[in-house]
C-alpha cells in the first residue's frame, strides 16, 4: 500500500493558510484538519469555516477530536471531507460506531477510527473490519509539537499483523526519525504538523517522512 503523507494544518501559519496549503499541495497526499472542541481534548482549534476557506485538490482528512462526533459529521461531509476519523473514546457503543461509519461512507467519505496512546487495540475490535482507516495516536491529542510516544509502536505492529490490508495512520510527534519507526512497524499513512510546517524545504521534509 502506498505511503500517504498528510500534513496537519494545526501547525501551519494560520494567518497565511492558503499559502501554507499551496506550499505542500504538490508533494503531500492528503491534508489533515485537526478539529478540537475544547471538551474531548483541552484545546479548541477550528471547524467547517476554515475547511471551506481552503482551496486544494488534496483529499481533506478531518480528524474529529470532539465529543458527539455524529452530531457534526454531516457538516464536514458537506464541506468536502474525503476521510473523517472519530475517536473510539468518544463513541463507546458498537451500534453507534457502526451507524457513524455508515453515515460517513454514505456521504462519500472514507471512515476512520482513532485510539489514544492509552487505549488498547482490543477497544476497537467491534469495528476494526468495518473501517477504512485506523488512526493510532502517538501523542495524547490536543496539541501539535509533542514528543512521540514509542510505546504505541507495539499496537501498530499488532494491528498490522492482524489486519495487513488495513490503512494504519499515525499522528503525533512524527519527524524524520520517528517516521522510520512508524513505517517499520506497519503504518502507511503519516500525519505530521510541526516537522513539515517548521521546515524551510517542505517537499524535502515530506519526502523524508515517506522514506524516499
Ligand atoms: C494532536 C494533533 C497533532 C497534529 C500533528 O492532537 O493531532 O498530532 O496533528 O502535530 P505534530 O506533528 O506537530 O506532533
Amino acid at each position: 500500500m502506498k505511503m500517504i503523507i498528510a500534513p496537519s494544518i494545526l501547525s501551519a501559519d494560520l494567518a497565511h493558510l492558503q499559502d501554507e496549503v499551496d506550499s505542500i499541495e504538490r508533494c503531500a497526499d492528503w491534508i489533515q484538519i485537526d478539529v478540537m472542541d475544547g471538551h474531548f481534548v483541552p484545546n479548541l482549534s477550528f471547524g467547517v469555516p476554515v475547511i471551506r476557506s481552503i482551496r486544494t485538490a488534496l483529499p481533506i482528512d478531518v480528524h474529529l477530536m470532539i465529543t458527539n462526533p455524529a452530531d457534526r459529521v454531516e457538516e464536514f461531509l458537506s464541506a468536502g471531507a474525503k476521510n473523517i476519523t472519530f475517536h473510539a473514546e468518544a463513541v463507546g457503543d458498537t451500534k453507534a460506531r457502526k451507524s457513524l461509519i455508515q453515515a460517513i461512507r454514505a456521504g462519500g467519505a472514507t471512515a476512520g477510527i482513532a485510539i489514544n496512546p492509552a487505549t488498547p487495540l482490543a477497544a476497537v475490535d467491534d469495528v476494526i473490519t468495518s473501517v477504512d482507516l485506523l488512526l493510532i495516536m502517538s501523542v495524547n491529542p490536543g496539541f501539535g509539537g509533542q514528543k512521540f510516544m514509542e510505546s504505541v509502536l507495539e499496537k501498530v505492529r499488532e494491528a498490522h499483523a492482524k489486519h495487513p490490508n488495513l490503512m494504519i495512520q499515525m499522528d503525533g510527534g512524527i519527524d524524520e526519525s520517528t517516521a522510520a519507526l512508524c513505517r517499520k512497524a506497519g503504518a502507511n499513512n503519516l500525519v505530521s504538523g510541526s516537522f513539515i510546517f517548521n521546515a524551510s524545504d517542505r517537499a524535502d521534509a515530506i519526502a523524508t517522512l515517506r522514506g524516499t
